[in-house]
């Protein structure tokens, strides 16, 4: 019963997840967009009242007018819209799925005790550690003099998230390693929200109150970290997906291919943001789709060379011992309560009609088993891929 719970809180959880997500990067990147194309104001009128900047666009069945004030209007509207609250609700229901999945259930999806054996308690530890000290060391490099220079930053950053990307892949599995990277610049992101553009924004709406001149610092510093969160958009909607990837995370290189793929991301964010102010830069995307050509490269599977022949029975033996007692019709794992994501390996004809899928999990990307719960033996692995290849002859 408790599995069963835990599974629907886990559909619901990752379904407001991703309308959250959704409403938060789609807001977030029109933004970008809409004062990426903002054209000085053709009337005077507009331009004696403070407008910078304005656009037209045809949406819906409508033409809108957006004006975008050089600091802040002699008067401010009744109704001002703020847009906090779809990033607030994306941290809060990801971090909802990162406590049920990768730190409730960190035995299954966080700790690898082939990568290091960990107790539940430090995994958790390690992962909120993450996340609050990936926030203090981004915003003190931001803040610190290395920020005033937005390459040096750049480069700086890169550093930094490698060394994060490295670190994890070396005390989590794969798959808790890069869920916790993610999770890091997704947290960065809220927190910028959060700690700089929403403070920014009431310190420039407390001075249009109090009829103060305008001080653009505090929207400077916002337009920083919102440029940030733009670049970080990308690799962290990989890492999000990643999971369905386990040729990613279960790669011996993972973390290499964490950041390039990252990296990737960010170019081609870069690219479209370099488009909207009419620059057409490709170079950019070249290099992006080097990284991901790099990465998969990487990651190409390596021909397994062996003579041996494995039947079977031999197969199955050890399906039925590592495999079976989670992806059975009613599975005797602990915190299982159905076959994971439907996959029966519980007969050899159900094993067969699964024998790319075995082989891809448990020989390529060693994605299974998960956390390797059953703890299958390197032997083993290389019998399952004598065997696929017995089937291949
Ligand atoms: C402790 C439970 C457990 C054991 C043991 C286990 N698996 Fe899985 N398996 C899972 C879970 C959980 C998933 C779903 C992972 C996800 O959410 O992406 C899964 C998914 C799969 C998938 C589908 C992958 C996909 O992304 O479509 C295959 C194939 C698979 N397992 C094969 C195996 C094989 C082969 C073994 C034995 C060598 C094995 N599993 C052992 C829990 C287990």
């Amino acid at each position: 019963m408790e599995a069963y719970i835990v599974e629907w809180l886990n559909l619901l959880g990752r379904w407001l997840h991703m309308i959250t997500g959704i409403a938060w990067i789609g807001a977030s990147f029109y933004f970008v967009w809409l004062d990426n194309h903002l054209e000085t104001p053709k009337s005077q009128a507009d331009q004696d009242k403070g407008v910078g900047g304005e656009l037209w666009a045809v949406h819906g069945g409508g033409f809108y007018h957006a004006q975008k004030y050089k600091v802040s209007p002699a008067q401010l509207p009744e109704n001002l819209h703020w847009f906090k609250w779809e990033a607030y609700t994306t941290w809060l229901s990801g971090m909802f799925m990162l406590i049920l999945m990768y730190w409730y259930g960190a035995e299954i999806y966080t700790i690898d005790p082939n990568v290091m054996a960990l107790t539940k308690p430090v995994a958790i530890m390690i992962g909120v550690g993450v996340l609050v000290l990936g926030w203090v060391v981004y915003d003190l490099l931001c803040k610190s003099s290395l920020g005033k220079d937005d390459n040096i930053l750049a480069a700086v950053l890169l550093v930094f998230v490698t060394v994060v990307a490295f670190g994890l892949t070396q005390v989590f599995s794969g798959r808790g390693a890069y869920i916790h990277y993610g999770a890091m610049l997704g947290t960065i992101m809220v927190a910028n929200v959060a700690m700089v553009i929403m403070p920014g924004q009431r310190a420039m709406v407390a001075n249009a109150e109090k009829g103060l001149p305008p001080d653009p610092a505090p929207g400077l510093k916002a337009k920083q970290r919102s440029v940030h969160n733009t670049y970080f958009t990308l690799p962290v909607l990989f890492v999000m997906t990643s999971n369905h990837y386990a040729g990613t995370y279960g790669s011996a290189w993972n973390w290499l291919v964490l950041v390039l793929i990252s990296l990737a991301g960010a170019l081609i964010r870069v690219y479209f943001v370099q488009r909207h102010f009419g620059r057409n830069k490709p170079m950019i995307v070249v290099v992006a789709l080097v990284f991901l050509a790099i990465s998969a490269a990487i990651l190409a599977p390596k021909p397994v060379e062996t003579s041996a022949v494995v039947d079977d029975v031999t197969a199955f033996a050890i399906v039925e011992q590592r495999c079976a007692s989670c992806h059975a019709a009613a599975p005797t794992q602990p915190g299982f309560s159905a076959a994971p994501k439907g996959v029966l390996l519980d007969s050899i004809e159900a094993m067969k009609s699964q024998a790319v899928a075995v082989h891809q999990q448990t020989v390529v990307s060693r994605a299974m088993p998960i956390g390797n719960l059953t703890q299958i033996t390197e032997e083993e692995r290389a019998q399952l891929a004598a065997w696929f290849q017995s089937l291949e002859k």
